[in-house]
């Protein structure tokens, strides 16, 4: 029989339990996925050293079970962060933001030796773009960020009643068929206001972890695939 969204879920988050390490420093992300991700460590009785969290929301979670949390600004870069997304394609790049956390899961990434992303499969697209790709802008810079982001062939919704964690604005950049995320990604961030956008594609995930209906599968990066992209960065 199919299984619910949520029962998805809930496999994939118990499935990256194997992948918290044994000591050091766990990075934490946000959404639905990971909410079930702190449960099962909880329930399982998993011992955590110390977590850096990508939203207040996780922070809270974490300590509620005892996981300290520490300032990543006291952190040496670490091994492992778990995070969930909303787009996954084949070459590991990611849509994320939809629980609009994306600046502090961008920073945690970007600290981390390997990020496992956990998802759902009907996270896996061969296209970015069909969920709207969220874009966190200084409140200020609002409009004109807009009006740059309908040049690039967007059409962005503010999204309504939403302060982030870092108190910025969201908006949801709607019809975009994303072809070269790297280069979208680079071309956003580079607008006068945004704080970051939404594509996780410079920096992609290593692991991905989705639940089907048989079970939960993995697909990993080729290291030497990571290592020719990085040299193409300079
Ligand atoms: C949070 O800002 C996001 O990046 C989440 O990782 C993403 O929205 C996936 O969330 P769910 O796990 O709730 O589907």
């Amino acid at each position: 029989m199919a299984k619910t969204q949520d029962e998805l879920k809930e496999m994939v988050a118990h499935k990256a339990l194997e992948f918290i390490p044994e000591h050091g420093i766990l990075g934490v992300g946000s959404g639905s996925t990971v909410v079930k991700f702190i449960k099962a460590i909880h329930e399982q009785g998993i011992k955590i050293d110390g977590a850096v969290s990508s939203s207040n929301a996780t922070t809270e979670l974490l300590r509620e079970i005892g996981v300290p949390v520490l300032d990543p600004n006291c952190c040496e870069p670490y091994e492992v962060y778990i995070d969930g997304a909303d787009e996954v394609n084949d070459n590991f790049e990611m849509i994320k933001g939809g629980g609009a956390c994306l600046t502090r899961e961008k920073i945690l990434a970007s600290m981390a030796k390997t990020f496992v992303c956990i998802v759902d499969q009907s996270k896996l697209v061969n296209t970015l773009g069909a969920f709207p790709l969220p874009v966190e802008v200084i409140p200020m810079a609002r409009e004109q960020v807009a009006r740059t982001l309908r040049a690039l062939g967007g059409d962005p919704v503010l999204r309504k009643g939403c302060i982030t964690d870092n108190g910025c604005e969201i908006l949801d950049v709607h019809g975009l068929a994303i072809s070269n995320p790297k280069e979208l990604e680079t071309k956003i961030n580079g607008i006068p206001g945004v704080v970051t956008v939404g594509l996780f594609a410079h920096r992609g995930a290593d692991v991905v972890l989705f639940a089907t209906d048989d079970g939960v599968k993995q697909k990993q990066v080729s290291r030497l695939h990571r290592y020719a992209d990085l040299s193409l960065m300079g």
